[in-house]
């Protein structure tokens, strides 16, 4: 394991081991099997970053349920730009069925709020939030998350998904910008 990484600018130090990360998402489903078990969920991942939380979430899933995708973006290098566009939407009809949206990384809440109003006019019968981390203190709406992973302070990770300026997605583990 690599103690530390360099991506384009800056270096990264590790922070979170994989296995902490499989117990998380460990963790996540059994509680969304617990509330929601064989109602026939879609999981909707919010592309790029939570490629391969939906794809260990999911394989873990013991009910059936169907898999979809959005691509959202906001982020330019380490800092929000405040400005989410959506650039893949929803094509399946979501009327009378159980939504959970698989997000990476819950930071400001600006894609999330976004999310929430794509899935608004849909007639959903739920629409639940997970996240595998969470910055409880960069967090600045009020929408409840359902289903969180991991609480993290707020400084920029990689890894696991995660990303600075399109590289680090293919770390294993979770690493944290060094200051
Ligand atoms: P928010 O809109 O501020 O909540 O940010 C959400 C999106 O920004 C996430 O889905 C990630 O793609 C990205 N993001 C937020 N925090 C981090 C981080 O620490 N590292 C890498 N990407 C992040
Ligand atoms: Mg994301």
């Amino acid at each position: 394991m690599k103690k530390e990484v360099t991506l384009h600018d800056k270096t990264f130090e590790i922070f979170i081991h994989q296995d902490k990360i499989a117990e998380a998402i460990s963790k996540m489903v059994s509680d969304v099997e617990r509330e929601i078990g064989d109602d026939n969920p879609i999981f909707i991942g919010v592309l790029n970053g939570s490629f391969l939380v939906v794809a260990d979430f999911v394989r873990q899933y013991k009910y059936n349920c169907e898999v979809s995708f959005v691509k959202m973006a906001s982020y330019v290098g380490t800092g929000t730009t405040g400005e989410v566009r959506t650039l893949l939407g929803i094509n399946e009809d979501l009327k009378g069925r159980t939504v959970v949206i698989l997000e990476d990384i819950v930071d400001t809440g600006n894609t999330l709020e976004k999310l929430i109003g794509i899935f608004e006019d849909k007639e959903l019968k739920a629409l639940k939030i997970a996240t595998l981390f969470y910055k409880p203190e960069a967090y600045k709406k009020d929408h409840p998350i359902d289903y969180i992973g991991m609480e993290i302070e707020n400084k920029f990770i990689v890894g696991y998904g995660l990303d600075y300026d399109g590289w680090g997605r293919n770390l294993p583990h979770i690493y944290q910008l060094k200051e």
